[in-house]
């Protein structure tokens, strides 16, 4: 296949590499020309092990290549991946600046042309982006008409860094986020030697999916660490104590108490934790995940509450009641 990657920093050099390894036919955009002439001279642009290497080898065998140009690559593809930065404003709002400005530049090069294209966002976004901000700049750029020709996805992207190019081969799934069956298709051609199962949702669910699994990573790290401290104030080995927990794939680490609803009760989380927040306040470990736990709760209690009161029916029945 014949992909354009545009934004050639960590997500996009190591996606280009893949790709081009995999056989595809691979050109990089990027604004700045000092990673273009880098790409070219099969030099990595970042730190990343083994992604040198496999740069120098998919450029001498003619896999890949850069440039600035958009009309070049847009030219030479069939396909573009957007991988540019999404970074925060000062509010902590996600800025699509830059894929604006790259997908108005692609739809520029595209409403000059009839050929059918397929713009697939890989840059974290907030959902509504795409409809938002990717469609319109699109059509901003392609000038007057429909074009139907032109598809859209979300192709979220899992790696970390300093283990980039193991992740992209085999991510927890290959998710892609699209309206319509061929492009589906198409981007599972496009990853068809990736080992991962191929998921394919709304295009508003692909670009939540990625925000969410970002925030329960988040959620694990401060979690492990406050269990680590409150084990530390309790002379408890906390690194046994989590690889034990890690051994549960039933309860700990499993799909368990992960659907969005009601708020938890029952004779022992509320009284658990209570007691768990109890010997943090008594040891002076500061704990605020494990503090928060009560007070969202609560708030959860309210909220539905609030919504049954919203509704200004007399009569109203309970499902589910009892736990066990
Ligand atoms: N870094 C990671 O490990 C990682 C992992 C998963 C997802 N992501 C997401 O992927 C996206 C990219 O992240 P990154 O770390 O690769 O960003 P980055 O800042 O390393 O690279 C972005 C690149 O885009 C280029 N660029 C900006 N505007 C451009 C334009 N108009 N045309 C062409 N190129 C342009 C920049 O020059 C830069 O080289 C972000 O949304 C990020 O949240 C990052």
């Amino acid at each position: 296949m014949r992909v354009s990657v545009f934004g050639l920093g960590y997500v996009g050099c190591v996606t280009a590499a893949r790709l081009a390894e995999a056989g595809h036919k691979v050109v990089g955009v990027d604004l700045n020309d000092q990673k273009v002439a880098m790409i070219n001279s099969g030099v990595s642009p970042i730190v990343e092990p083994g992604l040198e290497e496999l740069l120098g080898r998919v450029k001498a065998a003619g896999h890949l290549r850069a440039t600035s140009s958009c009309e070049e690559a847009v030219a030479a593809s069939d396909v573009a991946l957007i991988c540019v930065g999404t970074p925060s404003q000062a509010n902590g709002r996600m800025s699509a600046e830059a894929l604006a400005r790259v997908c108005r530049g692609i739809g520029n090069v595209l409403g000059a042309t009839r050929k059918p294209y397929t713009v697939v966002v890989r840059s974290t976004v907030m959902p509504g982006t795409t409809a938002e901000v990717v469609m319109p700049a699109l059509r901003a750029g392609i000038g007057n008409g429909e074009r139907p020709d032109v598809k859209v996805a979300v192709n979220p992207e899992f790696m970390r860094e300093g283990t980039a190019l193991r992740d992209f081969q085999s991510p927890p799934f290959t998710l892609v986020g699209c309206e319509d069956k061929a492009t589906s298709w198409q981007l599972r051609e496009l990853y068809e030697k990736v080992d991962a199962q191929f998921v394919q949702t709304s295009v508003r669910t692909a670009e939540m999916l990625k925000y969410a699994s970002n925030a329960f990573h988040a959620l694990k790290v401060c979690f492990a660490n406050e269990i680590g401290d409150l084990c530390e104030a309790t002379r408890v080995d906390a690194r046994e104590v989590m690889r034990v927990f890690c051994l549960d794939h039933k309860l700990n680490l499993s799909d368990a108490y992960l659907k969005p609803g009601f708020a938890f009760g029952g004779s022992c989380l509320p009284k658990d934790i209570r007691a768990l927040n109890q010997v943090a306040r008594a040891a002076d470990v500061d704990t605020p995940v494990l503090s928060t736990l009560l007070p969202a709760n609560v708030a959860r209690i309210r909220a539905a509450a609030a919504t049954v009161l919203a509704t200004h029916k007399r009569r109203v029945g309970v499902v589910g009641l009892a736990f066990k």
